[in-house]
């Protein structure tokens, strides 16, 4: 049975909507699923999940890609930005998330300090994701200057996916959040997602980069890309699940989509928790001994 001939899980494609990536006769989305997406001209989704329950529930909504997430840090830890998350940290949430999820391919962030010092450290912090993780594949940020350490994670067996363009672990080096491959620094941006995806990248992800940018790459590159902030041309989308749920509060940046309101969701259900404690309703006697 070719792929192409497997049913797409949970009821996903259709009516006119092109069908997602299939999954393997075992029911899981492997990174050559990634790539007949990329040849077929179909997109897929990824979002960030840190615990069981978030995995669980976007797998069995049919999102293919998990990313356990650096930003974790800043979304979990309550951090102000990605850096101090460590291996032991990323390790954990990594393993709750992968044996949650039955489908989606689980990838997880090798975090800052982990694997910039040589190849050799990148090979020794991936094979920890993988073999205590459990992950599948690993995100490394950083441009063309890595391509020699994508070519020592793969030649050890590991899946690599490249974070180009705004990196969040370079941000006090970037000046910030701010969008990068404008103008003539475009080139610099395609030159990077090249080098990588030559290296063995299994894919490319590009965080706020102007869509031209990142239609430029898409075009330049064999293998998928992945956007956030990067416009629609990319072969599939990411979201920081707590930005996209609304569980997060506050401004959200100008790429974020909100597709709900799960904050006001839990305060609502806090309040009403607290308002029956208050009033002695709960526990009613359904609920006692
Ligand atoms: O750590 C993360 O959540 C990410 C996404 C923003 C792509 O790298």
């Amino acid at each position: 049975m070719t792929s192409a001939e497997l049913p797409a899980p949970y009821g996903a494609g259709a009516g006119t909507t092109p069908a997602p990536p299939a999954a393997s006769p075992t029911g899981r989305i492997r990174i050559h699923h990634l790539q007949q997406a990329k040849e077929n001209g179909t997109r897929f989704a990824m979002l960030t999940a840190y615990d069981q329950y978030a995995a669980q529930v976007f797998d069995e909504a049919g999102i293919e890609v998990l990313l356990i997430g650096d930003s974790a840090a800043n979304n979990v830890l309550g951090h102000a930005t990605t850096l101090p998350i460590t291996l032991d940290e990323m390790i954990l949430f990594s393993r709750a998330v992968s044996t949650a999820a039955r489908r989606a391919l689980v990838v997880a962030d090798l975090p800052f300090g982990s694997y910039e010092v040589s190849p050799q450290q990148a090979v020794e912090s991936s094979v920890r994701l993988l073999k205590e993780g459990l992950v599948h594949a690993v995100k490394m940020e950083g441009g063309a200057e890595y391509a020699g350490t994508v070519r020592a994670l793969v030649r050890a067996g590991i899946p690599v996916m490249a974070h180009i363009g705004f990196t969040p672990q370079s941000e006090h080096a970037l000046g910030g959040y701010r969008v990068q491959g404008r103008g003539d620094a475009s080139q610099r941006i395609v030159d990077d997602a090249v080098a990588l995806a030559d290296a063995g990248a299994f894919c490319i992800l590009m965080e706020m980069v102007p869509s031209r940018t990142a239609d430029a790459v898409e075009a330049a590159v064999r293998v998928p890309t992945i956007g956030i902030g990067a416009g629609p041309g990319t072969t599939g989308q990411v979201l920081v699940w707590q930005d996209m749920a609304g569980l997060r509060g506050g401004r959200q940046a100008r790429f974020v989509k909100q597709y709900a309101d799960v904050r006001t969701v839990l305060t609502d259900a806090a309040r009403a928790y607290a308002d029956d404690v208050r009033a002695g309703t709960f526990p009613g006697p359904e609920h006692s001994f």
